[in-house]
């Protein structure tokens, strides 16, 4: 076996690792468990532990109603601008709230309503699919001059079935919108980028996009798509669930004018944690979100009768927000900002790189293949290996061998490496179970017929 396929040459990494210290911070109750992920679920932080029971006690318990005037109100703007400095945008432009889908949801909506004369949407066909239903919904419901109906839902599926460009062109016939999916070159790794100018143009209102794309870890150049976008004048709008916490963001500097994310993966907020909103301050004032809630309005203690927007990106909010879940969020961002994107981008790097090189040497003989960028500069913090029999690997490597992954169809183990907690070692020691597997054809027990969470 190779230098870098020994274990010892990963304890050779972990030992000079600035963030190393970091993995102490995470509640490891297995420490033979392989935790890569990737990335569903971050680790749960132990200050957010601790935390929680003060919340529960002291807040909940002794507060009371009184919590919502003392903290509470303010907790999506608060938590929003401490993650605006992870994601590079100032203060009063992000919101803690919501899921991902909802907010996208608000503001894909908020961005047709700005560009009223355009009927274009583009997106790509490796957009996590609830971003892509989430447009439909929305050409379905604002492209139409009827009112939306259990009837009309079902009459549009079918017009949807019948129309012969949907691959490329996921125009709806019957609504004056038009959803165009660039196709991937490479098989799903990539995106065509030349289809992508191609395709923006005067008629396009919104751009949008996975900043980190959630199978391949493709990172889209963001400055550069969203000046493709506003030299047209369309608007962009980033998911970054895969980016925030994984790579560097920098919203204000690119100039982006929407934002949604989410706080459960590399961020470390739990399980369902609330995603995030931005909005660019220089559309604030004009964008609209379409849900009209009480918590988005601008006196909202006034209860008066009909609506009028909150000023800023507070219109955004909808109503009440699960407050316990959202403080749990709090202690992984503290842990991102002190170890610092640039640090954790860094050790990313290095360690995307050094399970490439892994794969390389152990994994490519039995029938692996990368399914990710090899240049560090277009990926994120995961990798995708793909296997004819990718599905059982993984379900042998989870059932058998205490190594969580997970599988994206059609053949991906999808590996996560998060700078926080993930060590060099555990590396090591996820690719050599994976490599017994293979080699022991200990996948060959297991039904192709998937579970319901993959
Ligand atoms: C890239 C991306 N966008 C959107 C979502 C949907 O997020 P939510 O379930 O919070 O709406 C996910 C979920 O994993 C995701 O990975």
């Amino acid at each position: 076996m190779d230098f870098s396929a020994a274990r010892d040459y990963a304890l050779g990494l972990d030992a000079s690792d600035p963030l190393a210290g970091f993995r102490q911070r995470f509640v490891i109750s297995d420490p033979s468990l392989v935790y890569l992920d990737g990335n569903s679920l971050g680790r749960l932080p132990q200050a957010a532990c601790e935390r929680m029971q003060e919340i529960v006690k002291e807040e909940w318990g002794a507060s009371l109603v009184r919590g919502w005037g003392q903290s509470w109100w303010e907790t999506p703007s608060r938590l929003g601008d401490k993650l605006g400095r992870i994601i590079g945008a100032a203060s009063g432009q992000a919101l803690v709230c919501d899921s991902v889908s909802t907010n996208l949801y608000k503001l894909a909506s908020a961005a047709l309503g700005l560009r009223p004369a355009r009927t274009k949407i583009i997106t790509d066909t490796l957009n996590f699919p609830s971003d892509l239903y989430i447009l439909q919904g929305i050409v379905e419901l604002m492209g139409q001059e009827r009112p939306l109906t259990a009837r009309h839902a079902k009459n549009a599926k079918e017009s949807r079935e019948n129309h012969k460009n949907l691959g490329a062109l996921g125009g709806l016939r019957g609504s004056k919108y038009e959803i165009i999916r660039i196709p991937s070159r490479d098989g799903g790794l990539t995106p065509d980028l030349d289809a992508l100018a191609a395709a923006v143009d005067e008629n396009t209102a919104l751009v949008t996009l996975s900043h980190v794309v959630f199978k391949s870890g493709y990172l889209y150049d963001m400055a550069g798509i969203t000046r493709l976008a506003h030299s047209k004048g369309a608007l962009a709008l980033w998911d970054l669930s895969h980016s925030a916490g994984a790579v560097p963001v920098a919203l204000d500097a690119c100039g982006a004018d929407f934002a949604v994310g989410c706080t459960y993966k590399y961020l470390n907020g739990g399980p369902g944690a609330s995603g995030f909103l931005y909005v660019n301050r220089a559309i604030q004032d004009e964008a609209l979100s379409p849900v009209w809630g009480w918590w988005g309005q601008d006196k909202p203690f006034d209860f008066a009768l009909d609506y009028a927007p909150a000023p800023g990106v507070k219109r955004f909010l909808s109503g009440s927000q699960p407050i316990l879940s959202m403080l749990a969020i709090e202690p992984g961002l503290d842990l991102t900002l002190e170890a610092g994107m640039d640090r954790i981008r860094d050790k990313s790097i290095r360690q995307t790189g050094y399970a490439i090189r892994l794969a390389d040497e152990i994994l490519a003989p039995l029938g692996f293949r990368l399914g990710s960028p090899r240049d560090p500069a277009l990926r994120g913090g995961h990798l995708s290996l793909r296997h004819a029999d990718g599905y059982r690997i993984n379900r042998a490597l989870i059932e058998e061998m205490n190594v969580i992954p997970d599988f994206r169809a059609p053949d991906n183990i999808r590996l996560g490496f998060a700078p926080l907690y993930t060590s060099f070692a555990e590396i090591w020691e996820g690719f050599e179970r994976l490599r017994r597997v293979v080699a022991e054809g200990r996948q060959a027990k297991y039904s192709r017929q998937r579970q319901i969470v993959t």
